[in-house]
């Protein structure tokens, strides 16, 4: 069963801890931190102090490495992620970097854009526990699902079952889209930013776990 995983990116931080404690009430056990360097992405988000203030929290962090040159943060990242995911267009070592992240720490993951096809991905398996699909060009939250990147996750399909990993979509997904995600392929994570954060969260999430 697809597990939601709601991206802070688009939260209220002056009011996080607010926004947590009506995550944890609406029966979230996992967050999706988006790092982004303005480099890799044109945007840049949050790092370290975050993390630092969310070590303590009972919540498992998924974190998602928006970075250029990703092996240089890695160590630090792998202290507070159980997920650490880095973009294949982010490095050209990324069997390296994934080893990495497994002997020190935590699951490795290895996302993809929506226009990088998945044979890169191939020579990686057995070196990742999760493949992230992006269905929006990573940078921002609130942008339009694109459902051609769907392909890939249905193509990626049958190497999930032989390899094991798990999988996860993320970007412009909603209440309204939700479905569709979810009969297209078989998702470990689901990531939701705004559909979750913007307006009402508990109801937000009433209106998710009807879907899930
Ligand atoms: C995009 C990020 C996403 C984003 C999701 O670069 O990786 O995780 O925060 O936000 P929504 O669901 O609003 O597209
Ligand atoms: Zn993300």
């Amino acid at each position: 069963m697809a597990k939601l995983a709601p991206s802070i990116l688009n939260a209220d931080f002056k009011i996080l801890g607010e926004q947590l404690r009506i995550l944890k009430q609406g029966s979230v056990d996992t967050l999706h931190i988006d790092v982004m360097d303005g480099h890799f992405v044109d945007n840049i988000s949050f790092a370290f102090p975050i993390l630092e203030s969310l070590k303590d929290s009972d919540f498992s962090l998924d974190i998602h490495l928006m970075i250029s040159d990703p092996m240089k943060y890695v160590e630090r990242f792998c202290q507070y992620g159980d997920i650490v995911t880095i973009h294949l267009e982010a490095s050209s070592q990324p069997a390296e970097i994934l080893r990495y992240i497994r002997q020190k720490c935590t699951k490795a993951g290895i996302a993809i854009n929506p226009d990088t096809p998945i044979d890169g991905l191939l020579p990686l398996m057995g070196e990742f526990d999760l493949a992230l699909i992006m269905s929006v060009f990573p940078g921002y939250g609130g942008q339009s699902f694109m459902p051609e990147t769907l392909e890939k996750a249905q193509l990626l399909q049958e190497y999930k079952i032989k390899h094991g990993f798990m999988m996860e979509i993320d970007g412009g997904i909603t209440i309204n889209n939700l479905e569709s995600v979810l009969n297209a392929a078989e998702f470990d994570y689901i990531v939701m930013g705004s559909a979750v954060m913007k307006n009402n969260i508990k109801e937000n999430l009433d209106q998710i776990r009807r879907i899930l």
